[in-house]
């Protein structure tokens, strides 16, 4: 990726004209210049749009989502999030129901604009060519839910190593055209869970995203870009769907699921408490939209509200939550796969690093080899002395033993030592016989370690001579080299000498 900006999520603001049912209503909402909005005279907030109801679809895509859509053809990610009551407008501002065919809402609109944009690039750039792509999930009481793919398939939310948010097992439909892609939203949006409460007849209660996946090649370089339209299911709270059994619970896990985004905004955009842990884990809707919010995404957040008094208390939730999210700063960057020349740079970069563990690693049996030979020197010095004292000791043997042969042919009268005890019975003899034995088999000990400490170097010599490059993952071989065991025998060898 290249290009790294920081980008803060836009927060717009829609509020749908009153209803049939509410025109008895009095507003709660003003609207006053520079995108300022207040709620029944006194709490007053600003936002990046406002848009008032008389505001149209095509206003609504011109202002805030055409931006999006050419920062998406530029490569970057991008995502829209629809929150707000049921029956704030969410789905008619999205367009992903299927009721809205006349006065089209966002993604329909996209998309058309989308593909226009792609044929006009194809026509002016050479060996341009692009793959449209798009997925439509649904989020109902924590189940993953493919709207396109097959029922039943596992679906879950991995980090890539890069830290990317992937979908895996979530079904990829290629589109050609316009009226294709509109096919597959249309298939969707019918699979998607309805299901009526007091609120809106026909309320989502589960959360939608559609998303759009574009690929465009040219000149050897691959850009990826990702578009997630996120229908958030209603935020009001429990109590006002008046919903008993599977729909109040179904409004405890859309409100647990809102509270946990809601979390999440409030830890990103509060930089004044520096909260390190954003909670994305605590729900499934913030795993999945953990690339939306704080990550590598442009990200437009549309509150949809109800301008009618009987609302007033879901509005201004709607308006304070919209809020938090105006401070919330993503890091953006180009979604550009790599070309043949960094992945030769990659290459070089990776073989200079072999090369550098290699010599490392060279340098390592240098020094065991270094501490081989000095081990080896000492042995052999070791060796010497233990002939030499050998030696001595066989000479006096000898002369013990001449002595003794004289004596028993009565040339010599015996040996008597002081104590009167015959010289062959002495103790001193039978400890020079001790002695001899051990020193005899220390000697073949230590003849045997040389012999070791010679073979195994040999080795080495031979190891290095015939395989000189070894793979960076390959461990240096361990050199057992019994120092104690040596350091202890000459210790005991002193010891003797200073006997004899
Ligand atoms: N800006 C708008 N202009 C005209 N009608 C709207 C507008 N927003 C919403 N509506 C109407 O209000 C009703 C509820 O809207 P909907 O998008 O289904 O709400 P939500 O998805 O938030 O539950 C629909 O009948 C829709 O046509
Ligand atoms: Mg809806």
């Amino acid at each position: 990726m290249t290009g790294t900006s920081t980008s803060s999520v836009r927060v717009a603001v829609r509020v749908r004209p009153l209803t049939e049912q509410e025109r008895q209503q009095q507003m709660s909402i003003t609207f006053q210049p520079n995108n300022q909005i207040s709620v029944s005279g006194d709490k007053s907030f600003t936002f990046d749009y406002v848009y008032p109801p008389h505001s149209d679809q095509q206003e609504v895509f011109n202002t805030c989502v055409i931006p999006l859509l050419n920062k998406f053809l530029e490569g970057y990610n991008s995502t829209i999030l629809a929150y707000g009551q049921t029956g704030s407008g969410k789905t008619y501002s999205m367009g992903i129901g299927i009721e809205y065919t006349t006065n089209e809402g966002i993604v329909p609109r996209f998309v058309h604009s989308l593909f226009q944009q792609l044929h006009h690039k194809q026509s002016l750039l050479d060996s341009f060519s692009f793959q449209v792509s798009v997925s439509f999930l649904e989020l109902h009481q924590e189940d993953l839910v493919d709207l396109l793919g097959d029922k039943g398939f596992n679906l879950t939310i991995r980090e890539d190593t890069h830290g990317n948010i992937c979908w895996a097992g979530v079904k990829e439909e290629v589109v050609c055209d316009p009226k294709e892609l509109m096919s597959f939203l249309r298939k969707g949006s019918i699979a998607r869970t309805t299901a009526s409460t007091d609120m809106n007849h026909n309320s989502s209660r589960s959360h939608a995203i559609f998303s759009v996946v574009l690929r465009q090649f040219h000149q050897n370089k691959k850009l990826v870009s990702k578009f997630h339209f996120v229908d958030l299911a209603g935020s009001e709270r429990l109590k006002r769907t008046n919903a008993v059994g599977d729909r109040a619970r179904e409004g405890i896990s859309i409100n647990s699921g809102l509270l946990a985004l809601g979390n999440v905004i409030s830890a990103l955009g509060d930089e004044s408490r520096r909260v390190s842990h954003i909670p994305y884990r605590d729900s499934k809707l913030t795993r999945l939209l953990q690339d939306s919010l704080g990550g590598n995404s442009q990200t437009l957040m549309l509150a949809c509200a109800s301008p009618a008094d009987i609302n007033v208390t879901e509005t201004l939730n709607t308006l304070k939550y919209a809020n938090r999210a105006r401070n919330i700063r993503n890091r953006v960057a180009v979604n550009q796969e790599m070309g043949e020349t960094e992945k030769l740079k990659q290459t070089i970069t990776r073989l200079k690093e072999e090369i550098r563990s290699n010599d490392d690693f060279l340098h390592a049996v240098n020094n065991e080899m270094d501490a081989l030979k000095r081990e080896v020197q000492v042995l052999s010095t070791t060796l010497q002395q233990k002939s030499i004292e050998l030696a001595c000791v066989k000479c006096e043997r000898d002369q013990y033993k001449h002595q003794l042969m004289a004596d028993d042919h009565g040339l010599i009268p015996p040996m008597m030592d002081d104590d009167q005890t015959l010289v062959n019975d002495h103790p001193l003899m039978t400890e020079y016989a001790q002695i001899i034995e051990s020193l005899k088999i220390e000697l073949l000990q230590t003849q045997e370690k040389l012999k070791l400490s010679q073979e195994r170097q040999h080795d080495d010599d031979e190891t290095l001579v015939g395989s000189p490059c070894h793979s960076s993952n390959q461990c240096p071989p361990v050199y057992v080299s019994d120092k104690t065991s040596s350091n202890k025998k000459r210790h005991r060898v002193g010891r003797r000498s200073n006997f004899s």
